[in-house]
């Protein structure tokens, strides 16, 4: 059962007459992953401005998705009919050529079905040449970000996808991400491709066969559900988590067929224990996702210099060690991945929580200044930054902050730890090569921060 009740209430048929008559929000039913689905399964509709660059690679996935690209738009008339609206923003160089992305959705956006998705792929506005493309190219920020907030309602979302010149073909994983319920949580976001070293999988829904991944703070909430989705896309997954955490995380571990090392991060041998693990266990890791995360939140006048040490340790100093101990000792397997979990604390900051948010804003500065380096080795660095998720940690909130925490986005709840697993394996394709110094955030396009 959902942890939402009022969602649940909202969505039946008594509690959503009271809520209706109220005037009361109804946060949608979100079309989540299920296996054997058809990735897109109603057709889409593409549109492109002239002298865009991304239409037919964009049509060429859309062919490998098997999806049906409707072709005479004008005869879309009725509500519901199609499950994706793209658009290729690439050529507009002016700001008056804008008109042209009114002159595609304006007809269309009704037409699209619950859970449907808009993507808008365009250029890096610092891409362009001269001022008026910049402008035009960074003014459609502003459009995807406000029909993102007007769809919400609907469970649909909308992304902005910046495609550098030359990272053509690089987009499949993230259009097929995008496209599917897998990004049910992900919404309002401007994601950037840049041409990088690629795999195709032989499998898109096992992109990670013959992969090994770890994961810190497995045991539980949002890390076993990294875990979990790691290993059911091929991977071979290494648990780890605090030694008074052993039990949940065997447990966890052998459901999903990895291994678990108990091992506290912050302690000043667990760099060398780590490696030494891969080492001798698995020679190499492919993926590595940094979970464990604390808090200790007060507020600064009443915050104790050790739950600022604490919480900066295990968020991220420790993080910074590990990446030292993989990178220095070769131990990042050839197109690696070093994958973060943020918050849009550290994006937006929050009350109470100067030492949380510091350490995860500190880990946005961290795979920023990272990813130019993995580059260098054919491998990525990214971030994850989850807004309210339903986990333990949000349950034991107090209700007033949680039902304020729930509401306060797009989509008019929050997400589950799946969401913010399935953005995490996205990240970990091997596809996913083109994706690189990223900050995602998985909030439903929540109202605070950016
Ligand atoms: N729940 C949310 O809404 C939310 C929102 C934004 C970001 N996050 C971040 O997501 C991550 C996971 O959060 P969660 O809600 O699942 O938390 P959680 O408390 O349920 O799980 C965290 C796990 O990390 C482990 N851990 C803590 N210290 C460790 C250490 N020193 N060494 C090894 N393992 C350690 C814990 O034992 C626990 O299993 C954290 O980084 C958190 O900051 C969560």
């Amino acid at each position: 059962m959902s942890p939402d009740r009022y969602q649940s209430l909202a969505n039946s048929a008594f509690g959503g007459a009271v809520t209706k008559r109220l005037g009361l929000p109804k946060p949608p039913l979100l079309e989540r992953h299920e296996p054997g689905k058809p990735l897109v399964s109603a057709p889409v509709a593409l549109g492109a401005a002239r002298g865009g660059r991304l239409e037919e690679p964009v049509r060429e996935v859309l062919r490998g998705l098997d999806a049906h690209v409707e072709t005479d738009v004008g005869s879309v008339d009725g509500r519901g009919e199609l499950a994706a609206l793209l658009f290729d923003a690439s050529g507009i160089d002016d700001s008056v050529r804008l008109r042209s992305l009114y002159e595609f959705f304006h007809p269309l956006i009704r037409a699209l079905r619950p859970s449907g998705r808009v993507l808008v792929l365009a250029a890096p506005p610092e891409d362009s040449a001269g001022v008026r493309g910049a402008t035009a190219q960074r003014a459609i920020e502003g459009f995807v970000r406000t029909v993102a907030k007007e769809i919400g309602r609907n469970g649909s979302t909308a992304q902005l996808v910046q495609v550098t010149s030359g990272a053509e073909g690089a987009m499949e994983s993230t259009l097929r991400f995008l496209l599917s319920a897998r990004s049910a949580y992900v919404d309002g976001q401007v994601i950037r491709i840049e041409s990088g070293h690629l795999a195709t999988p032989a499998d898109w829904d096992r992109p990670l066969e013959g992969r090994t991944a770890a994961v810190t703070g497995a045991a539980r909430g949002i890390g076993e559900a990294i875990a979990e989705t790691l290993a059911d896309q091929g991977a071979e997954v290494l648990c780890i988590d605090v030694p008074t955490a052993g039990e949940g995380l065997s447990e966890v571990a052998n459901r999903i067929g990895g291994t678990s090392l108990t091992l506290d991060i912050t302690g000043s041998g667990a760099p060398a224990a780590l490696a030494d693990h891969i080492r001798g266990r698995h020679g190499r890791i492919d993926v590595f996702v940094h979970n464990a995360g604390i808090t200790r939140d007060k507020t600064l006048a009443r915050m104790s210099p050790e739950a600022w040490d604490a919480v900066l340790d295990v968020n991220l100093s420790s993080q910074e060690r590990l990446n030292d101990a993989l990178l220095g000792d070769g131990l990042l397997g050839e197109g690696g991945r070093i994958i973060s979990v943020s918050s849009v604390s550290g994006i937006a900051g929050n009350r109470g929580q100067a030492n949380y948010a510091t350490s995860k804003a500190g880990i946005i500065g961290m795979v920023n200044a990272l990813a130019p380096v993995l580059r260098e080795r054919r491998a990525t660095a990214n971030a994850v930054a989850p807004g309210f998720i339903e986990t333990a940690m949000t349950a034991a909130m107090p209700v007033t902050a949680r039902e304020a925490g729930r509401r306060t986005s797009s989509l008019v709840q929050g997400g589950l730890p799946v969401d913010v697993a399935e953005t995490i394996a996205w990240l970990a394709s091997p596809a996913s090569g083109g994706v690189n110094g990223n900050v995602v955030r998985v909030c439903g396009q929540a109202l605070i921060g950016a």
